[in-house]
């Protein structure tokens, strides 16, 4: 039982599997886990992205491990999990950021490209957790951190295919947070408001768009990748571990309008 409330924070003797790595908010969650003491193991395609990251981290005494794998790839799914739980002998805490937005028209949609977003947006989350739990079953202690969007609440332009899938992922916490629970793997989704990523590049090329963006939040701002760290930190840590099967908009408050 942890007496001192900070300490409920720490990650010192926890392992993270983060996708998505290579950039935007999943450095971030790396920089943030690494921060509150945990060892990370960094997964997307960009080998050199993935190498500065460890560097960076490595620069602040974080340990980071790193696989460079095509996640659209379902050949690779166990090798990445048998990888990954090698590099430090477990995997505590997996988070499931990588993710795409092709940004297309209802009338552009395909086939492929259908199938692309929701492969990687819920099916990869999906397996990769699958594969990953019995492990953290059979220590008692787990988390999964997925990553929603307001689009799993709000239907936004050229973003059908994307909307779906992050509507996807809103369900897919609830449903792995009634599955695996109650054997103490927690689930719960982090669903960001507006974040300058490579994968709102197009939306931030555009002066009037974000100005249009940040007015719609309740705080005036969009937000800044630093403001997802408590969150992250938190949902990791055993400070939250009665609190599961929950969607936490870090949003400045654009839902709430
Ligand atoms: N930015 C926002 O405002 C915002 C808002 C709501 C939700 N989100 C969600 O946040 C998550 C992260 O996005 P981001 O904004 O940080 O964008 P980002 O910088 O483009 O990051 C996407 C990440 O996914 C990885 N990835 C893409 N395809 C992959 C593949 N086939 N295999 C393995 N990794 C792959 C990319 O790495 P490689 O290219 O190196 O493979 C990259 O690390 C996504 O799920 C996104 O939907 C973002």
């Amino acid at each position: 039982m942890v007496t001192n409330a900070l300490e409920a924070f720490s990650l010192h003797d926890k392992v993270a599997l983060i996708t998505g790595a290579s950039s935007g908010i999943g450095a971030q969650q790396a920089r943030a886990l690494g921060s509150a003491g945990a060892r990370l193991v960094l997964v997307a395609r960009s080998e050199d992205s993935l190498k500065a990251l460890q560097a960076e981290l490595a620069d602040k005494d974080i340990k980071a491990s790193y696989i460079a794998a095509d996640l659209l790839d379902e050949q690779q799914w166990d090798s990445v999990v048998e990888q990954a739980q090698s590099c430090y002998g477990q995997i505590d805490i997996l988070c499931n950021t990588a993710g795409v937005n092709l940004r297309q028209a209802a009338e552009q949609v395909t086939s492929e490209s259908w199938d692309i977003t929701q492969i990687l947006n819920v099916k990869v989350p999906f397996m990769l957790a699958q594969k990953l739990v019995p492990a953290m079953q059979a220590r008692g202690w787990g988390r999964i951190i997925n990553v929603a969007s307001l689009q799993s609440a709000r239907a936004l332009t050229n973003g059908i295919a994307y909307g779906a899938s992050k509507g996807a992922v809103a369900q897919l916490t609830r449903a792995m947070a009634e599955a695996w629970s109650a054997s103490g793997v927690g689930c719960n989704a982090i669903a960001p408001g507006f974040f300058h990523t490579g994968l709102t590049q197009a939306v931030f090329d555009s002066p009037e768009i974000v100005e249009k963006l940040a007015k719609q939040t309740a705080i005036g701002r969009n937000g800044d990748l630093q403001d997802l760290d408590g969150i992250t930190v938190f949902l990791a840590s055993r400070a939250a571990d009665y609190i599961t099967g929950q969607v936490i908009y870090v949003d400045g408050g654009f839902t709430a309008k």
